[in-house]
């Protein structure tokens, strides 16, 4: 198995993870309408931003969730599928970073969350 090296990777990990996240009913809610050929060049850039040192992205991502119908609890499922996601297709230094940051971001998302959208 290999690692992420390119943004093909990322391509397909975050396909991949949507598929794999959109399967369960109740993470369905946050993404209905969304165009996802938009949102998807988006967030891969994201990733290469925090994976591959590629330059430009410049979004405030929390800010990005404040509007959507999500639940505490949500964000383990949303993290759980990432990992087992990353776990599925890839082996190496960045798999594992992938799955380091995306824990310690869903960790702040969790505790920015609670305090502002305490539910
Ligand atoms: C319950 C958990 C989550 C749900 C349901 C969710 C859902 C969404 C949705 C629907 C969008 C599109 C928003 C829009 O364009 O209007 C989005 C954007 C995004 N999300 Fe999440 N998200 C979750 C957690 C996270 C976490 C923990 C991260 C941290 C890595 C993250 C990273 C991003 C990024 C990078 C974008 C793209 C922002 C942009 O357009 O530049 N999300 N998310």
């Amino acid at each position: 198995m290999k690692d992420i090296s390119s943004r093909a990777d990322i391509e397909l990990l975050i396909n991949t993870f949507y598929s794999n996240l959109l399967k369960i009913n109740e993470m369905k809610p946050p993404f209905e309408g969304l165009d996802f050929e938009k949102h998807v060049p988006n967030i891969v850039s994201f990733w290469c931003f925090v994976l591959l040192d590629e330059e430009g992205y410049k979004t405030n991502v929390f800010d990005k969730h404040l509007h959507l119908p999500i639940k505490l609890h949500m964000f383990d499922t949303w993290l759980n599928t990432f990992v087992f996601t990353v776990d599925a297709l890839f082996n190496g230094e960045k798999a594992e970073m992938a799955k380091q940051r995306a824990t310690s971001l869903t960790y702040t998302f969790k505790s920015k969350w609670e305090k502002i959208r305490p539910d």
